[in-house]
């Protein structure tokens, strides 16, 4: 395994991190984990080198911590760096954030945190958990050992991304990267950002989820199948990743031994700009060709809204046009339906128009809305 610097906490992590989301689940229920096998895959990780693992609050219904826990014992604990994450949305008073760390102590049954996020910060989360004194929070778990590094995750836009990393003397944070998303979120811009405050930085969704390496469109395995080198797309994937020194640690959220054995090869393979130039104008090639898979041409420039029935326009076409380009219309079905708001989605459009007036790339909402409709209801 390879290893790399985690920025300002000077931990050396493995390049490859286990995300402890996906774990194997029974009967397709997120929260009855098959616990033999995800503790023989989470073993098998740190037996070859794995040393992050990353859990939450939420993951698995609250089982993933408990599980994880599990599998760092009989000696394992000793072996990594394990993180896990303050449930932010669920925070009404400085006195729950002590509530939910001491919870998570006890479930993952460790004495102290390695890695403590705060989880998926958004703008409102943001403002809340200022309110309720997140900084003497993050000050005091650090003092009293509780926690050993603190960080944050992140799911919005790029200014407040930088306006975050510069409020306190974070050590590391998580971002959602790859090659689709250089331009969302943080995105590479933000991953510099970071990078150059000295803070580590760990990837997650470093597949989109698994779009990039599941059901692969025939145009897009037509490039791959281009490269002097042969790769599957998961390792093209990765290694794009993997070429960027401000990269930490590339979560995976892995649940098949065939997957876990394989990134663990690509991680013990790729070194920083190690890609030639004509290995990254192909992801380049593949990437414009996912772009053109796309259905609307949305922008997310957001001048559609807001919508007077709160319909959340651009969330609805970016669901839309994953469908499309990842060619895997059950799992953004499943997106629409766990991630859009009730009245944010397609089906509460009145068909008002005043979005059309409004949207500067000319696009037909009011059909595009109705098609995203019969697609996901
Ligand atoms: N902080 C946050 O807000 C947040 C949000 C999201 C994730 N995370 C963390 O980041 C971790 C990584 O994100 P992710 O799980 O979305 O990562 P990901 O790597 O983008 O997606 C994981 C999925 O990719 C597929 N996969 C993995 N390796 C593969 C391979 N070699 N070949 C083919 N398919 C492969 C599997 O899909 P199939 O199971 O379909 O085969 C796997 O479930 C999570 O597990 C979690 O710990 C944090």
């Amino acid at each position: 395994m390879l290893y790399r610097k985690f920025g300002k906490t000077n931990e050396k992590v493995s390049a490859l991190g286990f995300g402890c989301m996906r774990f194997p689940i029974i009967d397709g229920k997120s929260n009855q984990i098959n616990e033999e096998e995800a503790i023989k895959q989470i073993r098998y990780a740190i037996d070859n080198g794995v040393n992050y693992i990353d859990t939450a609050y939420p993951y698995h219904e609250g089982m993933s911590e408990i599980v994880t826990g599990k599998a760092l014992k009989d000696g394992y604990r000793e072996k990594v760096f394990l993180a896990t994450k303050l449930p932010s949305w669920l925070i009404k008073s400085r006195e729950d954030m002590d509530k939910y760390l001491n919870e998570q102590l006890k479930k993952l049954d460790t004495e102290y945190i390695d890695f403590y996020l705060v989880h998926t910060l958004t703008k409102n989360l943001w403002s809340s958990l200022k309110e309720h004194d997140i900084f003497d929070f993050l000050d005091t778990i650090v003092k009293d050992g509780r926690v050993k590094h603190v960080g944050f995750s992140f799911h919005d836009e790029l200014p407040l991304f930088k306006e975050i990393v510069d409020a306190y003397n974070w050590e590391f944070c998580q971002i959602q990267y790859n090659f689709m998303d250089e331009n969302y979120q943080a995105g590479k811009e933000g991953l510099k950002y970071a990078s150059d405050k000295g803070l580590g930085v760990a990837i997650m969704e470093p597949l989109r989820g698994g779009s990039l390496a599941g059901n692969v469109p025939d145009d897009i395995q037509e490039v791959w199948n281009k490269a002097d080198t042969k790769r599957t797309p998961a390792e093209w994937a990765l290694k794009f990743l993997w070429n960027q020194p401000e990269v930490s640690v590339v979560l995976s959220g892995m649940n098949d031994m065939n997957h876990i054995n394989e990134n663990i090869k690509t991680a013990n393979d790729t070194h920083e700009n190690s890609l030639t130039q004509k290995e990254e104008e192909l992801i380049d090639e593949a990437k414009n060709i996912y772009l053109n898979r796309m259905v609307v041409n949305c922008t997310d420039c957001k001048y559609c809204m807001p919508c007077p029935a709160g319909v959340n326009i651009p969330r609805n076409f970016e669901v839309l046009n994953g469908a499309s380009m990842y060619n895997n219309v059950e799992h953004f079905k499943w997106i629409y339906n766990n991630f859009v708001g009730g009245k944010e989605k397609a089906l509460n459009c009145v068909e008002c128009g005043k979005c059309e007036k409004a949207c500067p790339q000319h696009i037909k909402i009011i059909d595009n809305l109705k098609r995203t409709t019969e697609l996901f209801e």
